[in-house]
């Protein structure tokens, strides 16, 4: 059987964070290619659902910090969606950098790189986001080249029924909000990873999650003495911004990182 490319990579793993969004507008075909130029193994995508059922890569249920125009993703078509500029907020020299779909994404970078997405139907948890995720990843045969978060717990156990080759991650907010995701109550989701913000995680917190097999992968890490300390302690995978920098920090603190799991 094809082994999963989450574990055929080198740890720890940088998740190119809604593409090289440091460099270019987050969650654009701009982004993603950048990360892909630069040498990211991975990258994070966030998935919604628009009016008329079609999955696009977006963050927010509104387009307005990213578009300047005021509108709801799900009460838009994707035509209307296609007509919005999402990369003039970021420098005129992105203008007219569309809003992608799935799918754009999938033919762009699908077969290169580790593709997380991360199932955004937090206002609308039973929508059918999981299984129009599940059925694109399907169609397009990457069941080994993704990796599915999200905070939504239903989400993520429809995946796995639906779909148990696709690796699923539990996402977790920070602090005490997300302790309960942290905890052993997540684990009921038989989840292959667990997803917490940067400072929550320990050593201890690391070994007993690799004592059960579960990588852990933390966000969303800009600043380079934090990457290293994280790397230092053990962390799976990294989500940033800035991947070109988390691999300068890698690269600077190798060969011990050089073997594969
Ligand atoms: O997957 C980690 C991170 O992307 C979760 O937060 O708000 O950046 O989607 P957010
Ligand atoms: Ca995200």
């Amino acid at each position: 059987m094809k082994p999963h490319k989450i574990y055929e990579l080198k740890r720890p793993i940088i998740f190119a964070h809604r593409g090289a969004s440091c460099y270019a507008p987050e969650n654009t075909l701009a982004a993603f290619e950048l990360a892909l130029k630069q040498n990211a193994p991975a990258i994070e995508l966030d998935a919604t659902l628009t009016k008329d059922h079609q999955v696009v890569v977006f963050h927010d249920s509104d387009t307005e910090r990213i578009t300047g125009l005021k509108g709801k993703i799900n009460q838009l078509t994707l035509n209307e969606i296609r007509e919005l500029d999402a990369g003039s907020y970021f420098d005129s020299s992105f203008q007219g950098e569309k809003i992608p779909s799935l799918e754009e994404v999938f033919e762009l970078v699908g077969d290169k790189l580790l593709i997380n997405i991360e199932l955004k139907n937090y206002a609308t948890p039973l929508d059918p986001l999981p299984e129009a995720v599940a059925a694109l990843i399907k169609k397009w045969s990457l069941q080994h080249n993704v990796l599915i978060s999200s905070f939504n717990p239903l989400a993520l156990w429809k995946i796995k029924h639906s779909a148990p080759d696709i690796p699923i991650a539990l996402l977790a907010l920070d602090g005490q909000i997300g302790w309960l995701a942290r905890s052993q109550v997540g684990e009921i989701l038989n989840y292959q990873c667990i997803h917490p913000h940067y400072s929550d995680v320990n050593a201890r917190f690391i070994a007993t999650h690799h004592k059960k097999g579960h990588m852990v992968n933390v966000y969303t890490v800009n600043d380079p003495s934090l990457m290293r300390s994280l790397f230092d302690l053990g962390v799976d995978g990294i989500f940033t911004d800035d991947p070109r920098l988390a691999s300068d920090v890698l690269n600077s603190i190798s060969p011990i990182f050089e073997k594969k799991p």
